[in-house]
């Protein structure tokens, strides 16, 4: 049975947690969806992960659209989650026509990075049949802004204007919430204080799901590794066992555990 939003808003009401891995191929797509990860994100994280940039912001939507349709080509019934790259949502108008080329390369939800800014445009982009999910948080198309990558939500006023994002978006219609590097206690108050799902990378195991980059997870990707990454392939003998593993410690609550997580 495909994945469908209301799966994971049906999954948050009973506890169950979900996971989502990223995949950019046809063949990745396949491995994880069967595997049964539930959602698959195809991120603008292509732009650091497969094309060796140093942010995500030289991603282009031409870029996303091709590796969407990639993965759809591959997916065995995962819900698939395209990520809206730089400056390609800075006016409804435009949000409306990249969401457009997104969901016809094969996307089931779109994500955008933003505040309550993007209130006009989730509420948009809601009544014409666009599921999408918001990222808080660090959010790393504007790392120029933030001044790198770094937690965020550690002071109280940042904290508040965090939740207080996630309800006017909520409210505008968006289905999934998606916070990244955020301290475990904040996370768990956004969870409980919305209805949608909300899905963590580096925001402890309190969130409704868990999303990691596939390359980090399988230990592939060179340099620095974040403190929220686990290498799930030490250990397995196998990709599908590894994101097997993953699958397993998210839905125990043992993955992220407290040396993942940000206080
Ligand atoms: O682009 C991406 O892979 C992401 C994850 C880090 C959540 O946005």
């Amino acid at each position: 049975m495909a994945v469908t939003i209301n799966t994971l808003k049906e999954m948050k009401q009973s506890g169950e947690k979900f996971t989502c891995l990223t995949s950019y191929d046809a063949s990745f797509a396949q491995l994880v969806s069967c595997a049964g990860v539930e959602v698959i994100l195809i991120g603008d994280s292509l732009g650091m992960v497969l094309q060796g940039n140093d942010s995500t912001l030289p991603v282009s939507i031409e870029d996303m659209a091709y590796h969407t349709k990639c993965v759809s080509n591959g997916n065995q019934g995962a819900l698939l989650m395209a990520d809206m790259p730089f400056m390609s949502y800075s006016t409804p108008e435009q949000a409306m026509d990249t969401a457009a080329c997104l969901m016809q390369s094969g996307a089931h939800i779109v994500k955008l990075e933003g505040g309550s800014w993007l209130a006009e445009t989730t509420r948009l982009l809601s009544e014409r049949g666009i599921p999408t999910c918001i990222h808080l948080g660090l959010t790393p198309q504007t790392v120029n802004k933030m001044g790198g990558y770094k937690v965020q939500g550690r002071q109280d006023e940042q904290a508040n204007n965090m939740v207080d994002d996630a309800i006017n978006l909520a409210n505008a219609g968006a289905d999934i919430i998606l916070l990244e590097c955020v301290p475990a206690s904040l996370a768990e108050k956004i969870s409980s204080s919305v209805d949608i799902p909300v899905i963590g990378i580096g925001a402890g195991n309190k969130t409704d799901g868990q999303v990691l980059v596939l390359h980090d997870m399988l230990g592939v990707t060179s340099g620095h590794r974040p403190k929220f990454v686990k290498n799930f392939l030490e250990g397995s003998n196998s990709v599908t066992s590894a994101i097997e593993s993953y699958i397993k410690d998210v839905k125990s609550g043992e993955f992220p555990s407290e040396e993942h997580t940000f206080k």
